[in-house]
């Protein structure tokens, strides 16, 4: 018999559903009648959707035709699919009044559920639970506490299996490797999930050219695998470099006919070999308080070893030669212009840092590293440890960076009978870790919320935070990050201005009484437009969005819409468009290489400096890339996002597939971005009027460190790879 496969048939759900707040089991029955319920948009949080501030059950529902045509899409239907997205926090799902499925992950209540997990609830296609051809109710119970709620992000539709649902192309797990920058290596992986069946067939590699579409390099293989016998293959080749390429993966089954296919950008590295002269990295300027502890670990690149020397220090700081680690106290307010010297065999450098001993702190955004989109709640003193040897090793601290971050999960459940927050057994030592990470001129960062419980379900700070602020500056802490979770709970539904400030004055007022500077982060997604009042608080940061994942739709979402924040941006107090997503991610245990493509990791870097956004790393620093590597140590990129004057960039021009965002630095020049938001290569023309500039003009490219050479009036940037940038200095020539 022959049967004609329907490849890739689905049946897309609607965008609008009927919504009700509140919990009835009855709800989730076909014959309930909903007719009195509102309608409301999925894909979307419901606080955007009418309901600001809910938190509690509310129920989904949404009635469907399920095509028995489905049935026939492929050789492998034997299970039939219904892809629910993303939902904030928990949910119970229900076909026709049976339970099919539900995300409860952390604690097993609904309560309790993954908000970024994406929900696809499977079912054998002979379920009598589907009814074939008819109509079907599809009901949602949600649970939402703290922040959005609801069907808030994601897919929505209906398929039946198919030979993508049963083999993937891991090409996720190895990274490319680089042998003098243009000969790559990669190893990708075929891997079944069903046992029962043995895939047998062709894979083939192509390197693709984006401008014109053709391979410059293709090679096909037979491949063969099992559930438990994966095929693995590492595939290599020549490029001339410097130039974005998309590498594809096709595995077509010669038994069902039936291909998957997967595609990723090939990296490549624009940032220049640092050189073994030395050079002095990192921000020009740095803020104390009398009287607390001063670290400032001198940033340096060059052949070790150095030798680091400082004049004019002030009085009461020490500078260790060998290390460049400044320490120490200063007890007299004012501002101090140090002399900084690093030597090595082949030469010297020399540069002024500021030392801005006053009330201020967090002079240019914090640099560093935080646990949370690597590790999630899986973090522990060995992973910090390693996170901090890293940052020494890989020569990451010679760029400026200098936070090491735990993020939530760190906290036992009860507090000591004095009421005092105690580490669980995964922190066995707090204090000596700090000092661990101290001795090598590093900070340390912890987070909290002030609600009784932090986002993850640990105990958090509520009703203890003066106790918490003087337990962490016992510590060594020098950064705190406050959540917002469950304090939902104790301020009324929708706070206003009183009850959204009151829990960040309370810790504010708590940190500036211990003895030691405590960088404030606060993290309540953007509520209550907080760059508007962050900095009167106390915070020298603050998140203005939700939670930031490793893709395109939520790295451009979320950087390309900071404009409404950017004026309140300054030195001391600064927007947070969230944590970095380069380098081996993952939110828990097991980790895969970010889903960016190269082109939007230097999209994404470029952008966030230009926005002046604290840099958090937030992948697994022991396995750091040398593409990775490469964009987080370009000290001229670096350089605008420490740039003393802390300006924000802000956007001169949006097209359906340009983006350009102009950021005046210390200097006098203007750092610029040229961003293709587009599927395809573009030439970007940027006119020099709109950014004020007269004359002729010398344009650098900062990835690169090259110069273009001068313009007047303006400039064709071409070729900029889809999704990617061109980030620029402009300079008007004397
Ligand atoms: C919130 C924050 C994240 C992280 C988690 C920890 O979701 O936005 O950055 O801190 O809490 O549970």
């Amino acid at each position: 018999m022959l049967m004609v496969f329907v490849v890739n048939a689905q049946i897309k759900l609607p965008q609008v559903w009927k919504f009700h707040t509140g919990d009835d089991p009855q709800w989730s029955e076909p014959g309930f009648n909903d007719s009195q319920w509102e309608h409301i948009k999925i894909g979307s949080p419901w606080e955007n959707e009418g309901h600001p501030g809910y938190d509690g059950f509310a129920w989904y529902r949404v009635k469907v035709v399920i095509p028995s045509s489905l049935k026939n899409s492929s050789a492998l239907s034997r299970s039939l699919k219904i892809a629910l997205g993303e939902i904030d926090d928990g949910d119970q799902t229900y076909l026709n009044g049976k339970i099919i499925g539900q995300n409860a992950e952390m604690g097993g209540t609904i309560e309790q559920g993954d908000y970024n997990a994406e929900r696809v609830y499977v079912l054998p296609i002979d379920d009598p639970a589907i009814h074939w051809d008819q109509e079907n109710t599809i009901a949602v119970r949600v649970f939402d506490h703290g922040g959005n709620g609801g069907m808030w992000a994601g897919s929505y539709n209906i398929n039946t299996t198919g030979i993508s649902d049963f083999v993937t192309i891991d090409d996720h797990t190895d990274n490319f490797h680089f042998r003098e920058r243009t000969h790559l290596s990669k190893k990708i992986m075929l891997k079944s999930s069903a046992d029962q069946y043995t895939f047998s067939g062709k894979l083939t590699i192509s390197v693709i050219n984006p401008d014109n579409h053709q391979a410059i390099w293709e090679k096909t293989i037979p491949a063969s695998f099992t559930g438990s016998k994966p095929f693995d293959y590492t595939y290599a080749f020549t490029l001339s470099g410097g130039q974005s390429y998309e590498a594809k993966y096709v595995f077509t089954d010669s038994h069902s006919k039936e291909s998957v296919t997967a595609t990723e950008g090939v990296p490549y590295i624009l940032t220049p070999t640092a050189s073994p002269k030395p050079q002095i990295n990192g921000a020009t300027v740095t803020g104390v308080r009398p009287g607390h502890p001063f670290l400032f670990r001198v940033p340096a690149t060059g052949k070790r070893p150095m030798e680091f020397s400082a004049q004019h220090l002030p009085e009461g700081l020490h500078i260790d030669r060998e290390t460049g680690i400044i320490s120490g106290e200063i007890n007299t307010a004012g501002s101090y212009e140090v002399r900084l010297t690093v030597k090595n065999a082949l030469g010297a450098d020399s540069r002024d840092l500021t030392i801005k001993v006053g009330d201020m702190i967090g002079l240019t955004p914090a640099m560093g590293w935080n646990s949370w989109n690597v590790w999630g709640l899986s973090v522990n003193e060995k992973k910090v440890e390693a996170a901090a040897d890293a940052m020494i090793k890989n020569g990451l601290a010679d760029h400026g960076w200098t936070y090491i971050n735990i993020d939530d999960g760190w906290e036992r459940p009860e507090r000591a009978a004095n009421g005092e927050i105690v580490p669980n057994n995964k922190f066995p030592d707090m204090k000596a870790l700090a000092g661990y990470i101290h001795n090598d001129g590093l900070k340390m960062g912890i987070y909290s919320s002030p609600g009784p419980k932090t986002c993850g379900g640990f105990t958090g700070s509520y009703q203890h935070e003066a106790q918490d602020a003087q337990t962490y500056a016992k510590w060594g802490i020098d950064y705190l990050k406050y959540d917002w979770c469950s304090y939902g709970e104790i301020a009324p539904q929708n706070p206003n201005l009183y009850w959204l400030q009151k829990p960040y004055k309370l810790m504010d007022s708590a940190l500036q009484i211990v003895d030691r500077d405590i960088y404030f982060s606060l993290c309540q997604y953007g509520m209550g437009d907080v760059w508007k009042w962050g900095a009167e608080v106390g915070g020298n940061s603050w998140r203005t969005t939700g939670d930031i994942r490793d893709n395109w739709e939520s790295m451009s979402g979320i950087g390309f819409n900071q404009g409404k924040c950017a004026p309140y941006a300054g030195p001391g107090h600064w927007n947070d468009p969230d944590m970095l997503v380069v380098g081996k991610v993952g939110w828990g245990p097991s980790l895969h290489h970010t889903h960016l493509t190269p082109d939007e990791q230097y999209t994404h870097i470029s952008l966030w400096c230009l926005l002046s956004a604290p840099l958090l790393i937030g992948c697994d620093m022991t396995h750091m890339d040398d593409f990775t590597r490469s964009l987080l140590t370009n000290d001229e990129v670096l350089a605008v996002d420490q740039d003393p004057l802390g300006k924000e960039a802000t956007q001169i021009a949006e097209t359906d597939s340009v983006r350009i965002y102009e950021k005046d630095l210390a200097d006098g020049s203007k750092a610029v971005g040229l961003f293709n938001v587009s599927t395809q290569p573009a030439s970007i023309h940027l006119d020099f009027s709109p950014l004020g500039l007269n004359g002729e003009q010398k344009l650098r490219d900062l990835w690169r460190q090259k110069n273009i050479g001068t313009f007047t009036g303006s400039y064709v940037a071409k070729n900029i790879p889809s999704h990617g940038v061109l980030l620029l200095k402009i300079t008007a020539m004397k």
